[in-house]
């Protein structure tokens, strides 16, 4: 934007990330993006555990490069007051503080809200816990499905309706919370603009999955316990047709929830005539007759070359998508042109792409030139220097006392 000074909307925000795996280190990632400033507080001897997963080097996992650009490290032993008084000395400056242990974890570390807020009460404090801070299950620990279990979405998230559930391939949730503990950052902020004071956010895997849930909690509440909703396998019966069906190519999924679509549809099938046919007009009648309906679809399929189903699907405004794979949907001219993949520079790594920013602003249209993710305690010097001011000899003093790395 023309004479905006400005990074990003979040240009000035100073972040402190103490964070694991994915689920917290991905706030941090999209605070990034904004033009947050973070610091990611890594836990001596090996920091963030992402490192290994997926690890492509060694130390040098794909799900860490890929939540964790940007941000400087500073590889602390947590264990240790006197690293513990380093984080301290930092908290003043900070004005967003995210953290994803089992709840009582990070207390343990001297750095629970009660102690952080006491340092700086204008800060945003963001846990994000499997269960959430209270209740019978938050002592617990748990990763992005064990929520999605304990939430009834596992048990409807795929898999035929009468076998067994089936798991996941990405960790929806815990990108899912991620995204709204960095809603409640946001607002948390702008109250803070308007009244001066932080808050404390308490963020679940748990809370974020249940709240996907609409006709299963209102159906179960006023069937007094009866109904049980089922898996749909590859048709749902709410709106016919509606599901994946098998394209030459690849896997083909429609959404045929008006009747004027299954009319356009019809007509892209070439067999306008149906779109009127008594047994077909309405979305009842098609729920009656599904299995004719489902046939009358995949035989068009099997006869049609997909390139051209997609073509009359488009040209009758009818809304599909194939099924690609995750190769494929990045090599999608569309993906290419808006940014929604791009290419970036890993030090170790080489050359890799990564998904582009999800959130875009028409007042700062540009993404912010975020740098590849940190080594190990890579910006442990600049950090104590430049934040902190602590002097060369004070931060030998400190290496030589062990605060980086885990002591014995
Ligand atoms: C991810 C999780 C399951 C890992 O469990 P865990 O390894 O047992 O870690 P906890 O958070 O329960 O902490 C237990 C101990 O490990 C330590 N620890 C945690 N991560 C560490 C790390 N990367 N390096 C060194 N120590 C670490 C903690 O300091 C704590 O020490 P203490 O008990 O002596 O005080 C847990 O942190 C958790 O439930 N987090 C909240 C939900 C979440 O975000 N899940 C991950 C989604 S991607």
């Amino acid at each position: 934007m023309a004479g905006n000074k400005q990074k990003h909307i979040l240009d000035g925000i100073k972040v402190l990330d103490i964070t694991n795996v994915i689920a917290g280190p991905s706030v941090g990632n999209l605070l990034i993006e904004l033009g947050a400033d973070v610091i990611k507080v890594e836990l001596s001897p090996t920091g963030d555990r992402a490192r290994f997963i997926d690890p492509i080097k060694p130390g040098r996992g794909s799900t860490f490069v890929k939540h964790n650009r940007g941000k400087k490290s500073l590889l602390l032993d947590l264990k240790q007051p006197a690293a513990q008084t380093i984080v301290k000395d930092l908290l003043p400056q900070i004005d967003v503080f995210v953290e994803n242990f089992a709840p009582g974890a990070i207390a343990r570390m001297g750095l629970g809200y009660d102690s952080v807020k006491a340092i700086n009460p204008r800060i945003v404090m963001c846990s994000i816990s499997a269960f959430g801070q209270t209740g019978p299950l938050a002592h617990a620990p748990g990763y992005d499905y064990i929520g999605a279990s304990y939430a009834g979405v596992l048990d409807v998230l795929g898999g035929e309706p009468d076998g067994a559930p089936t798991f996941p391939g990405v960790a929806i949730g815990d990108v899912m919370a991620s995204v709204q503990a960095t809603a409640a950052i946001g607002y948390a902020l702008y109250h803070r603009e308007r009244t001066g004071a932080g808050q404390y956010l308490d963020i679940s895997l748990l809370d974020s999955y249940f709240y996907v849930h609409d006709r299963g909690t209102i159906r179960h509440k006023l069937s007094g316990g009866t109904f049980r909703m089922k898996r749909p396998g590859r048709f749902t019966r709410d709106f016919v047709p509606q599901g994946i069906f098998k394209g030459r190519d690849h896997y083909l999924c429609f959404m045929v929830a008006l009747d004027k679509v299954w009319g356009n549809l019809c007509k892209a099938m070439g067999k306008p005539e149906l779109g009127r046919h008594p047994d077909f007009a309405t979305n009842a009648k098609r729920q009656e007759n599904a299995e004719q309906v489902y046939k009358l679809v995949q035989d068009w399929l099997d006869a049609t070359p997909e390139d051209e189903v997609l073509r009359l699907m488009d040209e009758y405004h009818i809304p599909v998508g194939p099924l690609l794979n995750v190769g494929e949907a990045a090599e999608h001219p569309h993906m290419i042109q808006r940014g929604t993949i791009r290419t970036v520079q890993d030090p170790v790594l080489g050359e890799i792409e990564l998904p582009g920013p999800p959130m875009r602003f028409s007042e700062f249209p540009d993404p912010v030139d975020v740098p590849a993710a940190p080594l190990l305690g890579e910006h442990n010097r600049m950090i104590l220097k430049e934040y902190l001011g602590y002097s060369d000899e004070k931060i030998e003093q400190l290496e030589a006392q062990g605060l980086f790395r885990k002591k014995g």
